[in-house]
C-alpha cells in the first residue's frame, strides 16, 4: 500500500501537537496560516515546500525537554508548554507565570526549592529552548529534510529585534521560514485560546519586537478576511492543506523514507523521558532479534522493526510528571498511563498505510490471558505483531532503569517473565528471545 509524504508528515504532526500540550490539529492549522502568508508575501516559489514541511515539523525537538521542565519547574510539562506559549512579556504576568507553574502537585518545600531554583539558574529559558531547537533540527537533518527545513527549526523561537532565543538572532539573520512560523504559532495559540480578535492584537502588539512590521502586515490583511478565519475553524484541515503542498508530497514515500521517519519519531518519544531514552530503539532490536529466530520473512522484519519504533508514540501525550515518577501512580496518573496505546493508535491510524502499526500500539499492553490494558483483549484478538512486540517490551522494561528501581541482570528479568509464560508472553515469541540473547550473550560478554 502507497503512502505519501503529505500524508505521513501531516499525520505525526498530531504526535507533536500533543507534546506541546496544544489543541489538536495545531501543527496543521499553523501550516495553513504560514502558507496562505506565503502567498500573500510573494514567497519564492522554489522555497514554498520547505515552507510547508517545516511548518508541520516546527516542534519536532520538543519532547526533549520535557523530562527538564518537570525536574526544573516540578510541573506538567503538557499544561507548562501550552501555556508558555501565551505568555506576553509583562513582569507580573511573568511572575504569575512561574508561581501558577511551579509545582502545583508537590509539596510546599520541594515547590519552594524548585522557586528559588528557577531564580538563581539564571538561563534555564535559555537552555530549555535550546535544547529543543538543536533537537528539532537534528531530528529534521535525520529524516532526510533540507537544511532550510532544519534551520528554520533551528530559529524558531527568534525575534526580529534580538531578543529570542537561543542565538539572539535579529532581522534578516532569521530564517525566513522560522520568521513565518512563529507569527503562525502564535496567530493559532491565541485564536484557539480566545479567538480572532485575541490573535490579530497579540501579533499587532509584538510586531517590530517578535516580529518584522511587514510580516504583521501582511498578517493583519490575511486576518481582515472572515473566509480566513472560517476555514481555520474547519474540520477538514488536513484536505484544505493539500493545495499548499509542494509536489513531492503526493509522491510515494520510499521504504528507506519511512524506515528513517519511524526512527526519527522513536527518537522523539524516547526523548522525552530520560528513564525512556533509547527504549524504542531497544524494543525495534529485540523484536528483531525474535521475528529472525522464528524464520520470518525480511519484510516482515522490516515492518516488525517499525512497529518496535513506534509502539509508544501515545506516550507522547503523557506529562512527564506521571512518566518520570518516582513511587506508585494514583489512580488519576495511572488513567493517564493507560491512555498512551489508545493516543499512539490514533495517531498511527491516520496513516492508512500505517494501520497495522496502530494495532500494534493499540495492544502491546495486552495479555493473552485478558489482564492487560487498556481493552482487556484476550489471546485470540492477539495477533503474532502485538505478540513479539510486548515481549521485546516488557524484556526491555525490565532490564533498562525505571524511575522506582535500577535495570535488572538479564537473567532476574527472564525469571520475572519466566511467570507469565502463556498468560502475558506468547511460549513461541519468548522462547525466541531467549533462544536469541543466549546466541548473542557470548558476544556481548566478550566485548565488556
Ligand atoms: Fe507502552
Ligand atoms: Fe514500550
Amino acid at each position: 500500500m502507497s503512502i505519501s509524504k503529505a500524508e505521513l508528515i501531516g499525520a505525526l504532526s498530531y504526535a507533536l501537537d500533543l507534546t506541546e500540550g496544544q489543541a489538536e490539529g495545531h501543527a496543521l492549522r499553523c501550516c495553513f496560516i504560514g502558507m496562505t502568508m506565503a502567498e500573500h508575501l510573494s514567497f519564492p516559489q522554489d522555497q514554498r515546500g520547505d515552507l510547508y514541511y517545516m511548518l508541520l515539523l516546527k516542534d519536532i525537538g520538543c519532547s526533549s525537554n520535557a523530562a527538564r521542565i518537570c525536574q526544573l519547574f516540578l510541573a506538567d510539562d503538557l499544561t507548562f508548554k501550552r501555556d508558555f506559549k501565551t505568555l506576553n512579556e509583562s513582569l507580573p504576568q511573568v511572575l504569575h507565570f512561574v508561581f501558577s507553574h511551579t509545582g502545583l502537585k508537590a509539596g510546599l518545600a520541594e515547590r519552594f526549592r524548585a522557586l528559588v531554583h528557577n531564580f538563581t539558574a539564571g538561563n534555564i529559558t535559555h537552555e530549555l529552548i535550546e535544547t529543543r531547537c538543536q533537537r528539532g533540527a537534528e531530528i529534521a537533518r535525520q529524516m532526510r529534510f533540507s537544511e532550510a527545513v532544519a534551520t528554520g527549526i533551528l530559529d524558531l523561537d527568534e525575534h526580529w529585534n534580538g531578543s529570542g532565543l537561543p542565538l539572539g538572532r535579529k532581522g534578516a539573520e532569521i530564517s525566513p521560514l522560522a520568521q513565518i512560523a512563529l507569527l503562525a504559532q502564535v496567530a493559532d495559540v491565541f485564536h484557539t485560546a480566545s479567538g480572532p480578535a485575541a490573535a490579530r492584537r497579540e501579533i499587532a502588539r509584538r510586531s517590530g519586537k517578535w516580529f518584522d512590521p511587514a510580516l504583521a502586515a501582511v498578517f493583519a490583511t490575511v486576518a481582515a478576511d472572515p473566509a480566513f478565519w472560517a476555514a481555520l475553524k474547519a474540520p477538514d484541515m488536513e484536505s484544505r492543506i493539500k493545495r499548499f503542498a509542494p509536489s513531492d508530497a503526493t509522491e510515494t514515500v520510499e521504504e528507506d523514507f519511512l524506515d528513517a521517519v519511524a526512527a526519527a519519531f522513536a527518537e522523539v518519544v524516547d526523548a522525552k523521558s530520560p528513564f525512556t531514552s533509547g527504549h524504542s530503539k531497544r524494543v525495534a532490536l529485540f523484536a528483531d532479534l525474535i521475528a529472525e529466530e522464528l524464520g520470518l520473512s525480511d519484510e516482515h522484519r522490516r515492518h516488525l522493526k517499525r512497529a518496535g519504533l513506534l509502539h509508544d508514540i501515545g506516550k507522547l501525550g503523557v506529562s512527564n510528571q506521571i512518566l518520570d515518577k518516582n513511587g506508585k501512580p494514583d489512580d488519576d496518573e495511572w488513567a493517564a498511563i493507560k491512555s498512551h496505546p489508545g493516543l499512539g493508535e490514533r495517531i498511527l491510524s491516520r496513516i492508512t498505510a500505517f494501520a497495522d502499526l496502530a494495532v500494534v500500539a493499540a495492544s502491546h499492553h495486552e495479555r493473552l490471558d485478558g489482564r492487560g490494558y487498556p481493552r482487556g483483549l484476550t489471546a485470540e484478538a492477539l495477533g503474532l505483531d502485538t505478540r513479539i512486540i510486548s515481549v521485546a517490551d516488557v524484556f526491555d522494561a525490565l532490564t533498562a532503569d525505571r524511575p522506582y528501581r535500577p535495570a535488572m541482570p538479564i537473567d532476574k528479568a527472564f525469571s520475572i517473565m519466566d511467570r507469565d509464560v502463556g498468560l502475558a508472553f506468547d511460549p513461541d515469541c519468548y522462547d525466541a528471545l531467549k533462544r536469541a540473547l543466549a546466541r548473542v550473550e557470548p558476544v556481548l560478554k566478550a566485548a565488556a
